[in-house]
Protein backbone atom coordinates (compact mmCIF):
# COMPACT_ATOMS: atom_id res chain seq x y z
CA UNK A 1 0.00 0.00 0.00
CA UNK A 2 1.52 3.65 -1.14
CA UNK A 3 0.84 6.45 1.18
CA UNK A 4 -1.33 8.87 -0.43
CA UNK A 5 0.24 11.74 1.17
CA UNK A 6 3.14 13.71 -0.16
CA UNK A 7 6.37 12.71 2.02
CA UNK A 8 7.44 15.32 3.99
CA UNK A 9 10.87 17.20 3.49
CA UNK A 10 13.32 17.45 6.02
CA UNK A 11 16.81 18.51 6.60
CA UNK A 12 20.00 16.73 6.16
CA UNK A 13 20.67 15.23 9.04
CA UNK A 14 23.99 17.28 9.52
CA UNK A 15 25.37 17.03 13.14
CA UNK A 16 26.76 20.05 15.26
CA UNK A 17 28.28 19.74 18.88
CA UNK A 18 25.08 20.21 20.43
CA UNK A 19 24.42 16.44 18.65
CA UNK A 20 27.08 14.71 17.16
CA UNK A 21 24.45 12.10 16.30
CA UNK A 22 21.24 13.95 15.57
CA UNK A 23 19.10 11.24 17.37
CA UNK A 24 16.33 13.67 18.41
CA UNK A 25 15.25 14.36 14.30
CA UNK A 26 15.53 11.01 13.77
CA UNK A 27 12.53 10.17 16.43
CA UNK A 28 10.54 12.68 14.86
CA UNK A 29 11.07 11.22 11.14
CA UNK A 30 10.16 7.51 12.86
CA UNK A 31 6.77 9.45 14.04
CA UNK A 32 5.74 10.25 10.68
CA UNK A 33 3.92 7.83 8.13
CA UNK A 34 5.90 5.95 4.89
CA UNK A 35 9.81 7.74 4.56
CA UNK A 36 10.79 11.56 4.92
CA UNK A 37 12.76 13.09 2.02
CA UNK A 38 15.58 15.36 2.52
CA UNK A 39 18.72 16.36 0.20
CA UNK A 40 21.99 15.79 0.20
CA UNK A 41 24.95 18.87 1.23
CA UNK A 42 24.64 19.74 -2.34
CA UNK A 43 21.12 19.30 -3.43
CA UNK A 44 20.55 15.94 -4.49
CA UNK A 45 17.09 14.21 -3.08
CA UNK A 46 17.73 11.26 -0.54
CA UNK A 47 15.10 9.68 1.24
CA UNK A 48 16.04 8.58 4.84
CA UNK A 49 15.18 5.92 6.99
CA UNK A 50 15.03 5.57 10.53
CA UNK A 51 12.91 2.34 11.70
CA UNK A 52 14.54 -0.63 12.66
CA UNK A 53 11.87 -2.62 10.89
CA UNK A 54 12.65 -0.42 7.20
CA UNK A 55 16.50 -0.18 7.50
CA UNK A 56 16.35 -3.94 7.53
CA UNK A 57 14.04 -3.86 4.66
CA UNK A 58 16.38 -1.49 2.21
CA UNK A 59 19.15 -3.47 2.93
CA UNK A 60 17.61 -6.67 2.04
CA UNK A 61 15.58 -5.49 -0.68
CA UNK A 62 16.59 -6.91 -3.93
CA UNK A 63 15.94 -3.99 -6.13
CA UNK A 64 18.31 -1.70 -4.03
CA UNK A 65 21.55 -1.39 -4.96
CA UNK A 66 24.74 -0.86 -3.13
CA UNK A 67 26.89 0.04 -6.60
CA UNK A 68 27.66 3.77 -7.03
CA UNK A 69 27.64 3.69 -10.65
CA UNK A 70 24.00 3.13 -10.90
CA UNK A 71 22.13 6.64 -11.96
CA UNK A 72 21.31 8.50 -8.61
CA UNK A 73 23.47 6.58 -5.75
CA UNK A 74 23.80 9.15 -2.95
CA UNK A 75 27.51 9.92 -2.67
CA UNK A 76 27.56 11.31 0.78
CA UNK A 77 31.04 11.10 1.79
CA UNK A 78 31.85 13.26 -1.37
CA UNK A 79 29.44 15.52 -0.86
CA UNK A 80 31.52 15.95 2.66
CA UNK A 81 35.09 15.49 1.24
CA UNK A 82 35.40 11.82 1.47
CA UNK A 83 37.87 10.65 -1.09
CA UNK A 84 36.39 7.89 -3.53
CA UNK A 85 37.48 4.86 -3.62
CA UNK A 86 34.93 3.14 -5.06
CA UNK A 87 36.17 2.64 -8.39
CA UNK A 88 38.90 0.50 -7.52
CA UNK A 89 38.90 -3.27 -9.15
CA UNK A 90 38.29 -5.64 -5.83
CA UNK A 91 36.35 -2.83 -3.95
CA UNK A 92 33.35 -5.36 -3.29
CA UNK A 93 31.28 -3.26 -1.16
CA UNK A 94 30.17 -1.46 -4.01
CA UNK A 95 28.89 -4.49 -5.91
CA UNK A 96 25.84 -6.61 -6.05
CA UNK A 97 25.13 -10.01 -6.38
CA UNK A 98 26.31 -11.70 -8.32
CA UNK A 99 29.28 -9.78 -8.57
CA UNK A 100 30.01 -9.49 -5.02
CA UNK A 101 29.02 -13.08 -3.87
CA UNK A 102 32.74 -14.14 -5.37
CA UNK A 103 34.67 -11.93 -2.74
CA UNK A 104 32.67 -12.73 0.15
CA UNK A 105 32.82 -16.14 -0.72
CA UNK A 106 36.94 -16.20 -0.37
CA UNK A 107 36.96 -13.97 2.70
CA UNK A 108 34.99 -15.28 4.67
CA UNK A 109 37.09 -17.68 6.04
CA UNK A 110 39.46 -15.30 6.89
CA UNK A 111 37.19 -13.79 9.41
CA UNK A 112 35.56 -16.95 10.95
CA UNK A 113 35.22 -16.72 15.12
CA UNK A 114 38.41 -19.65 14.77
CA UNK A 115 40.57 -17.37 12.69
CA UNK A 116 39.85 -14.59 14.61
CA UNK A 117 40.75 -16.65 17.73
CA UNK A 118 44.38 -17.24 16.38
CA UNK A 119 44.60 -13.73 16.30
CA UNK A 120 44.09 -12.69 19.66
CA UNK A 121 47.84 -13.14 20.88
CA UNK A 122 48.60 -10.75 18.01
CA UNK A 123 46.30 -8.30 19.05
CA UNK A 124 47.42 -8.46 22.66
CA UNK A 125 50.80 -7.80 21.83
CA UNK A 126 49.65 -4.84 19.60
CA UNK A 127 47.64 -3.68 22.42
CA UNK A 128 50.27 -4.27 25.17
CA UNK A 129 52.85 -2.64 23.17
CA UNK A 130 50.51 1.18 22.70
CA UNK A 131 50.25 0.96 26.17
CA UNK A 132 53.58 0.40 27.01
CA UNK A 133 54.17 3.15 24.98
CA UNK A 134 51.80 5.64 26.36
CA UNK A 135 53.24 4.89 30.11
CA UNK A 136 56.34 5.55 28.72
CA UNK A 137 55.76 9.26 27.69
CA UNK A 138 54.68 10.10 31.04
CA UNK A 139 51.14 10.69 32.71
CA UNK A 140 48.49 11.37 30.13
CA UNK A 141 47.79 10.66 26.44
CA UNK A 142 45.38 11.46 23.63
CA UNK A 143 44.02 8.08 23.47
CA UNK A 144 42.67 8.27 20.02
CA UNK A 145 46.13 9.00 18.25
CA UNK A 146 48.05 7.21 20.80
CA UNK A 147 46.52 4.09 21.22
CA UNK A 148 42.39 4.02 19.58
CA UNK A 149 44.23 4.70 15.67
CA UNK A 150 47.13 2.93 16.09
CA UNK A 151 45.69 -0.55 16.88
CA UNK A 152 43.37 -1.14 14.38
CA UNK A 153 45.74 -0.69 11.90
CA UNK A 154 48.75 -2.85 13.33
CA UNK A 155 46.36 -5.02 13.67
CA UNK A 156 45.49 -5.10 10.17
CA UNK A 157 48.99 -4.97 8.67
CA UNK A 158 49.74 -8.07 11.02
CA UNK A 159 46.49 -10.29 9.61
CA UNK A 160 47.94 -8.88 6.11
CA UNK A 161 51.50 -10.08 6.95
CA UNK A 162 52.85 -6.70 6.54
CA UNK A 163 56.37 -7.52 8.19
CA UNK A 164 56.82 -5.77 11.59
CA UNK A 165 59.49 -3.24 10.08
CA UNK A 166 56.60 -2.06 7.70
CA UNK A 167 54.49 -1.74 10.10
CA UNK A 168 55.36 2.67 11.36
CA UNK A 169 54.96 3.14 7.44
CA UNK A 170 51.45 1.30 6.97
CA UNK A 171 49.94 3.23 10.06
CA UNK A 172 51.35 6.57 8.98
CA UNK A 173 49.85 6.43 5.81
CA UNK A 174 46.49 4.90 6.97
CA UNK A 175 46.36 7.73 9.61
CA UNK A 176 46.61 10.35 6.77
CA UNK A 177 43.87 8.65 5.06
CA UNK A 178 41.24 9.22 7.73
CA UNK A 179 42.56 12.71 9.43
CA UNK A 180 40.03 14.35 7.20
CA UNK A 181 40.28 17.42 9.77
CA UNK A 182 44.12 17.92 8.78
CA UNK A 183 45.54 16.40 6.04
CA UNK A 184 44.56 17.53 2.14
CA UNK A 185 42.93 16.10 -0.32
CA UNK A 186 46.31 16.17 -2.24
CA UNK A 187 47.71 14.18 0.91
CA UNK A 188 45.52 11.71 0.80
CA UNK A 189 45.47 10.59 -2.83
CA UNK A 190 49.12 10.47 -2.03
CA UNK A 191 48.47 8.39 0.86
CA UNK A 192 46.12 5.94 -1.13
CA UNK A 193 48.88 5.83 -4.21
CA UNK A 194 51.79 4.88 -1.75
CA UNK A 195 49.16 2.46 -0.02
CA UNK A 196 48.57 0.32 -3.03
CA UNK A 197 51.85 0.65 -4.17
CA UNK A 198 53.29 -0.83 -1.48
CA UNK A 199 50.61 -3.36 -1.32
CA UNK A 200 50.81 -4.78 -4.88
CA UNK A 201 54.38 -5.34 -4.18
CA UNK A 202 53.37 -7.40 -0.97
CA UNK A 203 51.43 -9.02 -3.50
CA UNK A 204 54.00 -10.07 -5.65
CA UNK A 205 56.43 -11.48 -2.82
CA UNK A 206 53.92 -13.17 -1.44
CA UNK A 207 53.44 -14.73 -5.10
CA UNK A 208 57.13 -15.65 -4.76
CA UNK A 209 57.38 -17.03 -1.23
CA UNK A 210 53.73 -17.66 0.05
CA UNK A 211 53.18 -17.57 4.13
CA UNK A 212 50.85 -18.49 6.85
CA UNK A 213 48.98 -14.97 5.94
CA UNK A 214 45.63 -13.66 4.24
CA UNK A 215 47.60 -12.74 1.18
CA UNK A 216 49.10 -15.82 0.50
CA UNK A 217 45.67 -17.58 1.38
CA UNK A 218 43.99 -15.52 -0.76
CA UNK A 219 46.35 -15.92 -3.89
CA UNK A 220 46.41 -19.73 -3.18
CA UNK A 221 42.29 -19.91 -4.29
CA UNK A 222 43.10 -18.63 -7.38
CA UNK A 223 39.94 -16.52 -7.40
CA UNK A 224 40.68 -13.03 -7.79
CA UNK A 225 43.33 -11.40 -9.92
CA UNK A 226 46.14 -9.15 -8.58
CA UNK A 227 44.54 -6.30 -9.29
CA UNK A 228 41.34 -6.94 -7.30
CA UNK A 229 43.09 -9.07 -4.40
CA UNK A 230 44.85 -5.23 -4.51
CA UNK A 231 41.33 -2.92 -4.04
CA UNK A 232 39.98 -5.80 -1.36
CA UNK A 233 43.17 -5.17 0.73
CA UNK A 234 42.79 -1.41 0.46
CA UNK A 235 39.03 -1.76 1.21
CA UNK A 236 39.91 -3.98 4.92
CA UNK A 237 42.11 -1.30 5.44
CA UNK A 238 40.07 1.55 5.40
CA UNK A 239 37.14 -0.31 6.34
CA UNK A 240 38.56 -1.50 9.45
CA UNK A 241 40.31 1.24 10.68
CA UNK A 242 38.63 4.76 11.18
CA UNK A 243 35.26 2.52 12.21
CA UNK A 244 37.32 0.24 15.30
CA UNK A 245 38.99 3.43 16.16
CA UNK A 246 36.23 5.53 16.66
CA UNK A 247 34.94 2.10 18.69
CA UNK A 248 37.99 2.58 20.85
CA UNK A 249 37.64 6.05 21.74
CA UNK A 250 33.98 6.51 22.47
CA UNK A 251 33.71 3.24 24.23
CA UNK A 252 36.62 4.40 26.52
CA UNK A 253 34.33 7.47 27.12
CA UNK A 254 31.46 6.05 28.08
CA UNK A 255 33.22 2.78 30.30
CA UNK A 256 34.78 6.06 31.78
CA UNK A 257 31.32 7.47 32.92
CA UNK A 258 29.80 4.15 33.79
CA UNK A 259 32.59 2.70 35.88
CA UNK A 260 30.16 -0.34 37.18
CA UNK A 261 30.61 -1.38 33.96
CA UNK A 262 33.93 -2.17 32.84
CA UNK A 263 34.90 -5.58 32.45
CA UNK A 264 31.44 -6.06 32.05
CA UNK A 265 30.60 -9.58 29.43
CA UNK A 266 28.36 -7.49 27.58
CA UNK A 267 29.81 -4.50 27.30
CA UNK A 268 30.75 -4.59 24.13
CA UNK A 269 27.34 -5.48 22.22
CA UNK A 270 26.03 -2.29 23.81
CA UNK A 271 28.62 -0.12 22.95
CA UNK A 272 28.70 -0.90 19.23
CA UNK A 273 24.65 -0.07 19.23
CA UNK A 274 25.10 3.11 21.36
CA UNK A 275 27.47 4.82 19.58
CA UNK A 276 26.62 3.14 15.76
CA UNK A 277 29.30 5.43 14.54
CA UNK A 278 28.48 3.72 10.82
CA UNK A 279 25.59 5.95 11.04
CA UNK A 280 25.36 7.07 7.05
CA UNK A 281 27.52 4.02 5.51
CA UNK A 282 25.50 1.92 4.00
CA UNK A 283 24.42 3.70 1.24
CA UNK A 284 22.32 2.82 -1.57
CA UNK A 285 20.07 3.40 -4.57
CA UNK A 286 16.34 1.97 -6.16
CA UNK A 287 17.07 0.31 -9.38
CA UNK A 288 13.63 -0.18 -9.69
CA UNK A 289 10.49 1.28 -8.58
CA UNK A 290 10.09 -0.42 -4.68
CA UNK A 291 8.10 -0.05 -1.79
CA UNK A 292 9.37 0.71 1.89
CA UNK A 293 7.23 1.54 4.58
CA UNK A 294 4.67 2.22 2.37
CA UNK A 295 6.73 4.52 0.53
CA UNK A 296 7.22 4.65 -2.91
CA UNK A 297 10.48 5.15 -4.05
CA UNK A 298 11.27 5.23 -7.79
CA UNK A 299 13.80 3.89 -9.99
CA UNK A 300 17.02 6.20 -9.08
CA UNK A 301 16.19 7.49 -6.26
CA UNK A 302 18.84 7.62 -3.13
CA UNK A 303 18.25 5.90 0.17
CA UNK A 304 20.10 6.40 3.17
CA UNK A 305 19.08 4.32 6.08
CA UNK A 306 20.73 5.61 9.39
CA UNK A 307 22.13 2.77 11.43
CA UNK A 308 21.85 4.90 14.34
CA UNK A 309 17.95 5.78 14.06
CA UNK A 310 17.48 1.89 13.28
CA UNK A 311 19.81 1.05 16.67
CA UNK A 312 17.54 3.77 18.89
CA UNK A 313 14.24 2.37 17.25
CA UNK A 314 12.38 2.57 20.66
CA UNK A 315 9.89 0.10 18.95
CA UNK A 316 12.81 -2.34 19.27
CA UNK A 317 15.04 -1.08 22.07
CA UNK A 318 13.93 0.51 25.46
CA UNK A 319 15.09 3.47 26.54
CA UNK A 320 17.48 3.31 24.08
CA UNK A 321 19.97 6.38 24.75
CA UNK A 322 20.32 4.39 27.86
CA UNK A 323 23.57 2.46 27.98
CA UNK A 324 22.44 -0.98 29.25
CA UNK A 325 24.55 -4.09 28.55
CA UNK A 326 22.17 -6.13 30.19
CA UNK A 327 19.58 -5.51 27.93
CA UNK A 328 17.67 -8.53 26.24
CA UNK A 329 17.06 -7.18 22.94
CA UNK A 330 20.19 -7.33 21.02
CA UNK A 331 18.88 -7.28 17.17
CA UNK A 332 21.17 -4.21 16.52
CA UNK A 333 22.45 -3.00 13.17
CA UNK A 334 25.98 -1.85 14.16
CA UNK A 335 27.50 -3.67 11.38
CA UNK A 336 24.63 -3.48 8.67
CA UNK A 337 22.24 -6.06 7.89
CA UNK A 338 22.22 -8.64 4.78
CA UNK A 339 24.51 -9.32 1.96
CA UNK A 340 27.16 -6.18 2.69
CA UNK A 341 27.06 -7.10 6.16
CA UNK A 342 30.48 -6.32 7.95
CA UNK A 343 33.17 -8.74 7.39
CA UNK A 344 35.41 -7.55 9.97
CA UNK A 345 32.44 -8.32 12.87
CA UNK A 346 34.52 -10.93 14.76
CA UNK A 347 37.44 -9.11 14.67
CA UNK A 348 35.95 -5.88 15.87
CA UNK A 349 34.66 -7.55 18.86
CA UNK A 350 37.70 -9.12 20.02
CA UNK A 351 39.77 -6.31 19.48
CA UNK A 352 36.94 -4.01 21.25
CA UNK A 353 37.33 -6.52 24.31
CA UNK A 354 41.12 -6.55 24.29
CA UNK A 355 41.50 -3.09 24.68
CA UNK A 356 39.20 -2.32 27.07
CA UNK A 357 40.51 -5.22 29.45
CA UNK A 358 44.36 -4.34 28.59
CA UNK A 359 43.35 -0.40 28.95
CA UNK A 360 41.42 -0.18 32.67
CA UNK A 361 43.61 -3.60 34.20
CA UNK A 362 47.06 -1.57 33.31
CA UNK A 363 45.90 1.71 33.99
CA UNK A 364 43.31 1.31 36.27
CA UNK A 365 43.80 5.54 37.71
CA UNK A 366 42.79 6.30 33.16
CA UNK A 367 40.37 9.52 33.58
CA UNK A 368 39.27 12.39 31.08
CA UNK A 369 41.70 14.99 31.16
CA UNK A 370 39.24 17.61 30.16
CA UNK A 371 35.46 17.82 31.51
CA UNK A 372 32.84 15.64 29.31
CA UNK A 373 31.58 18.68 27.35
CA UNK A 374 34.63 19.55 25.78
CA UNK A 375 35.10 16.37 24.22
CA UNK A 376 35.82 17.39 20.29
CA UNK A 377 33.50 14.58 18.48
CA UNK A 378 33.58 14.63 14.70
CA UNK A 379 30.30 16.26 13.40
CA UNK A 380 31.98 17.32 10.09
CA UNK A 381 32.57 13.43 9.04
CA UNK A 382 30.48 9.93 7.99
CA UNK A 383 31.76 8.41 10.89
CA UNK A 384 30.61 9.64 14.54
CA UNK A 385 33.76 9.69 16.51
CA UNK A 386 36.06 11.66 18.31
CA UNK A 387 38.96 13.60 16.76
CA UNK A 388 40.78 13.38 20.50
CA UNK A 389 40.88 12.02 23.24
CA UNK A 390 42.96 13.74 26.31
CA UNK A 391 43.44 11.56 29.35
CA UNK A 392 45.61 11.02 32.37
CA UNK A 393 46.45 8.73 35.09
C1 LIG B 1 30.85 -3.55 5.85
C2 LIG B 1 30.47 -1.33 10.14
C3 LIG B 1 34.97 -2.80 11.29
C4 LIG B 1 35.45 -4.76 6.92
C5 LIG B 1 30.36 -2.85 6.92
C6 LIG B 1 29.04 -2.27 7.00
C7 LIG B 1 28.93 -1.64 8.18
C8 LIG B 1 30.19 -1.81 8.87
C9 LIG B 1 27.73 -0.88 8.72
C10 LIG B 1 27.95 -2.41 5.94
C11 LIG B 1 28.12 -1.46 4.78
C12 LIG B 1 27.00 -1.57 3.77
O1 LIG B 1 26.01 -2.28 3.96
O2 LIG B 1 27.08 -0.86 2.74
C13 LIG B 1 31.66 -1.55 10.81
C14 LIG B 1 31.91 -1.11 12.17
C15 LIG B 1 33.17 -1.53 12.49
C16 LIG B 1 33.71 -2.22 11.34
C17 LIG B 1 30.91 -0.35 13.04
C18 LIG B 1 33.95 -1.34 13.77
C19 LIG B 1 33.41 -1.27 14.94
C20 LIG B 1 35.47 -3.52 10.23
C21 LIG B 1 36.74 -4.21 10.20
C22 LIG B 1 36.88 -4.74 8.95
C23 LIG B 1 35.68 -4.40 8.22
C24 LIG B 1 37.73 -4.30 11.35
C25 LIG B 1 37.98 -5.55 8.33
C26 LIG B 1 39.08 -5.85 8.81
C27 LIG B 1 34.25 -4.55 6.26
C28 LIG B 1 34.04 -4.95 4.88
C29 LIG B 1 32.72 -4.60 4.57
C30 LIG B 1 32.15 -4.00 5.77
C31 LIG B 1 35.07 -5.62 3.97
C32 LIG B 1 32.00 -4.84 3.25
C33 LIG B 1 31.31 -6.16 3.30
C34 LIG B 1 30.53 -6.49 2.05
O3 LIG B 1 30.23 -5.61 1.26
O4 LIG B 1 30.25 -7.66 1.87
N1 LIG B 1 31.04 -2.56 8.10
N2 LIG B 1 32.76 -2.21 10.35
N3 LIG B 1 34.84 -3.66 9.02
N4 LIG B 1 33.11 -3.99 6.77
FE1 LIG B 1 32.90 -3.22 8.59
Amino acid sequence: MTTSTDPTVVGFPLRTPEEPLPLSQYASHRARQGLVLSHLPNGVPIWLVTRHEDVRAVLTHPKISANPDNEGFPNVGETMGVPKQDQIPGWFVGLDSPEHDRFRKVLIPEFTVRRVRELRPAIERTVDERIDAMLAGGDSADLVNDFALPVPSLVISSLLGVPPADRDFFESRTRTLVAIRTSTDEQRATATRELLRYINRLIAIKEKWPGDDLISRLLATGQLTAEELSGVLLLLLIAGHETTANNIGLGVVTLLANPQWIGGERVVEELLRLHSVADMVALRVAVDDVEIAGQRIRKGEGIVPLIAAANHDTEVFGCPHAFDPERSERRHVAFGYGVHQCLGQNLVRVEMEIAYRKLFERIPTLELAVPMNELAFKYDGILFGLHELPVRW
